[in-house]
């Protein structure tokens, strides 16, 4: 197979870094997950709230290490696991709409694609961060679909909340990475959008996979 980058964009908890992980893995490809680092750059806003984010930025230290999945590390320190807690998810769609930090980290994943066989997923990546990507698959799910997946992810992981919690988060969160100003989610024209309400992971795994090859 041809050596080229898969987008995967889509609204919160549509199983985006399931499959990317896998397809990935099975097409001996580099798996970036991008609201990792956002997520990282939320984590720095809470434990320094008197700072400017756009100084935070500025001065962050953010490491991507490939480790059967992917590894975050702030500033030195392994940040994987924290960044799932509930206090980052609430505050993530906020940070991610500031100007500085999509300017900063979009260059960074851009330098990760350009000797491709990258599958980067996130809101922006068919759109923004590699527009020339070979496959752009737009994923969408049902809000309940996506609550239900989102609640079994958090029981593994040790996070509390309930159902209604998570439909009312990420809701709440599609509205605002849909609506803000800079590079807001949406589908790329060229995208290939999947509805994966009803589908198993390794059906939407499967279909990208042939989708990847016939590239
Ligand atoms: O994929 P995720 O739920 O971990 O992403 C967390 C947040 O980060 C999401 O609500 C919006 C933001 N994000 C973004 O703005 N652009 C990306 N490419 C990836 C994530």
């Amino acid at each position: 197979m041809k050596k080229i980058n898969i987008a995967i964009d889509g609204p919160a908890a549509a199983g985006k870094s399931t499959i990317a992980k896998r397809v990935a893995e099975i097409l001996g490809m580099v798996y970036v997950d991008t609201g990792a680092m956002y997520r990282a750059i939320t984590l720095l806003h809470i434990q320094q709230p008197d700072k400017e984010i756009d100084d935070l930025v500025q001065s962050i230290d953010l490491k991507i290490v490939n480790d059967n999945g992917q590894r975050i590390y702030l500033n030195g320190i392994d940040v994987s696991d924290r960044i799932r807690a509930n206090d980052v998810t609430l505050n993530v769609s906020k940070v991610a709409s500031f100007a500085s930090v999509r300017t900063k980290l979009v260059k960074l994943q851009q330098e990760m694609t350009e000797n491709k066989g990258v599958v980067m997923d996130g809101r922006d990546i068919g759109t923004k961060v590699i527009p020339d990507a070979e496959l752009k698959i737009y994923m969408i799910a049902s809000v309940q679909e996506r609550a239900e997946r989102r609640l079994l992810d958090n029981q593994n992981r040790g996070i509390e909340a309930t159902l209604e919690e998570l439909i009312i988060d990420i809701e709440r969160r599609d509205h605002l990475d849909m609506t803000r100003e800079i590079s807001p989610l949406t589908k790329a024209d060229d995208a290939i959008e999947i509805d994966t309400t009803g589908m198993s992971i390794e059906e939407v795994t499967n279909r990208i996979i042939e989708l990847a090859r016939k590239k």
